[in-house]
């Protein structure tokens, strides 16, 4: 049977890519909840329902959530992603209005009403839909097959402040949460995240694909990937979130260990810093499956495959 995922997300390019990937494979996408992070809620919900125009997919329900994190004011990232959070391929205005409902509330409604393990939950942004979930009905924790995530980084640091990774920067009061709840977590940091680069053969290989979801990936990562060009020096962009959806598709792909994470939530240094004990240098209990390690060419030729049935 196809796993079953709801997709936590805040598109974002990295994101829409991911939906993609989810969109044109096997797994059963039971809905898209949307979280303000990248860019505000309005256009991140905006953004949700495009991509599902792109892979043709009107069906796949989305909610909106949280218009910002569970503490403090929103921290966004257009100088990363452009004023729209999906700049790089002009595309027409969704077909449709988001789906009626609070997208925690919906999480919990869905977890609960499937048999137990059945749904997995993959976030692609900040953490405060599933915080609110959480706190909503704890009970989802044993209820969920697990939480697969991008967020944080360690031997890598941070992208947001020399300690922190955005999606956790933004909400660490809600990762903290997601951390102690006792959900099984895989958690794809930038260590790993930001060895699937993008470069000219790869994207090529979008285009040449020749459907129309190869055309606007290309676009997109001919965007995304200006701003890390430049940060990094590198020939392209970490494909962050689509990493994710890869585990769930391929886990063989990634490599990691099992260890204790905790979050950061007070220190104005390094506030939203993943503290993860790789080497098991205290008794905290693990908590998280930390992936540090990816085949990139193995990891590409599934985004480029996939994306090639839409
Ligand atoms: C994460 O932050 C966002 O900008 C990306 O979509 C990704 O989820 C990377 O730090
Ligand atoms: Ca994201």
């Amino acid at each position: 049977m196809a796993t079953s995922i709801i997709i936590d997300t805040d598109p974002g390019q990295d994101d829409a890519v991911a939906l993609l990937l989810a969109l044109g494979s096997p797994l059963d996408v039971v809905a898209i909840t949307v979280v303000a992070g990248n860019v505000p809620l309005n256009l991140t919900v905006r953004n949700a329902l495009v991509v599902c125009d792109v892979a043709r997919r009107p069906e796949v329900p989305v909610y909106a959530g949280a218009g910002g994190p569970l503490e403090g004011a929103l921290v966004t990232a257009e100088y990363v992603h452009g004023p729209t959070g999906l700049d790089g391929y002009e595309l027409p205005d969704p077909t449709r209005q988001a789906s009626v409902g609070f997208a925690p509330d919906r999480i919990v409604e869905l977890v609960m009403s499937h048999p137990p393990g059945e749904i997995t939950l993959c976030t692609l942004g900040p953490l405060t839909n599933v915080a609110l979930a959480l706190r909503q009905d704890p009970a989802i924790a044993g209820r969920l097959g697990g939480i697969v995530m991008m967020g944080g980084g360690f031997f890598e640091g941070g992208n947001t402040t020399p300690a922190a990774e955005f999606n956790i920067f933004v909400d660490p009061v809600a990762a903290a949460e997601v951390f102690r709840s006792g959900i099984d977590i895989v958690m794809m940091p930038l260590d790993v995240t930001h060895k699937v680069l993008s470069n000219s053969a790869r994207v090529d290989a979008f285009k040449q694909l020749g459907n129309h979801a190869g055309e606007v990936v290309a676009g997109w990562i001919g965007f995304f990937d200006r701003f890390d060009r430049e940060k990094y020096g590198t020939e392209g962009a970490p494909l962050h979130d689509p990493c994710v959806i890869a585990y769930l598709l391929e886990p063989d792909l990634f490599s990691g260990r099992y260890c204790n994470v905790e979050i950061e939530t007070v220190s104005p240094l390094t506030k939203g810093m993943t503290v993860v004990d790789w080497w098991r240098v205290t008794d905290r209990p693990p908590n998280a499956h930390v992936m540090r390690d990816v085949d990139a060419d193995g990891f590409f030729a599934l985004l480029t495959r996939t994306v090639g049935l839409l």
